[in-house]
């Protein structure tokens, strides 16, 4: 079962990487739902969804910046740069919930950012989008429209943008090996991706120190964490 899941991937011509803020761990940015999870000292629903943010918009750009300044300090870890090495050797496109602009920043040339990023802003009313160029002095930030600016994320409640999940998709659905790693696959739509592999006949793993929802209906779990794995992927090709 492993020699043929092994050779699955050193004959795969596409390779895509489903990520999480399990591979971002590594680098110290904290998951959400591990042990160490963020959402363990914050209330999800009172700081990532719509209707938080108009109750307190002061409250959720103070988390968002703090978010931020962990971000910035942080570095692109050995399962970062992993991904980037696969690259000499396969396609390969990473579909990641994370905000944090890691895989950019490691060097990934084919990034979907399902859920957004930390470091871009969008009007609440116009269609005005930048990159945080420099910390706002006061917060909410306004937009020139007059009206509040809010980090370009995806809230709880609220929907992907739609050419970013219909891109995701057709990825998921047209690769020869699925690497998932660093997720609990609890939030949808990005916890459907491995179904849409498989149906498309893809060989699925999944790189997780913990149990998900979806470990049985991988052709390969492995029970360790992405910085110890990912290397071990590159050197199947060497
Ligand atoms: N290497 C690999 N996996 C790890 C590591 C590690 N070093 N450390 C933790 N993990 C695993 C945990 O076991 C957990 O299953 O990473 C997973 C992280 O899961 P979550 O914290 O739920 O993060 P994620 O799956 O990315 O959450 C999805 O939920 O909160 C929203 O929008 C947010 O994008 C996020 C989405």
């Amino acid at each position: 079962m492993f020699e043929s899941v092994i050779k699955k991937i050193r004959d795969a011509k596409k390779i895509v990487l489903v990520t999480g803020a399990g591979i971002s761990q590594e680098s110290g940015i904290p998951t959400f739902r591990g042990k160490d999870g963020l959402w363990r000292n914050h209330d999800a629903m009172k700081l990532a969804t719509i209707s938080a943010f108009y109750d307190n918009p002061k409250l959720v750009w103070e988390w968002y910046n703090e978010r931020r300044k962990n971000i910035f300090s942080a570095e692109p870890n050995l399962g970062h740069k992993a991904i980037v090495e696969l690259e000499k050797f396969v396609k390969v496109v990473v579909l990641t919930q994370n905000i944090d602009g890691l895989h950019q920043r490691a060097g990934s040339t084919e990034v979907l950012e399902l859920h957004g990023s930390i470091v871009k802003i969008k009007c609440t009313v116009c269609d005005f989008k930048n990159n945080i160029l420099t910390e706002f002095i006061h917060i909410p930030p306004l937009c020139k429209c007059g009206n509040i600016l809010r980090p370009d994320v995806v809230w709880f409640g609220e929907s992907l943008p739609q050419e970013v999940w219909q891109q995701a998709i057709i990825h998921a659905s047209n690769c020869d090996v699925m690497i998932v790693a660093g997720t609990s696959l609890v939030v949808s739509p990005a916890n459907t991706l491995p179904i849409y592999a498989k149906q498309n006949n893809a060989t699925l793993i999944e790189i997780n120190p913990e149990e998900t929802i979806m470990s049985s209906n991988m052709d390969l779990s492995i029970r360790n964490t992405s910085v110890m794995t990912l290397p071990e992927f590159v050197s199947i090709f060497k």
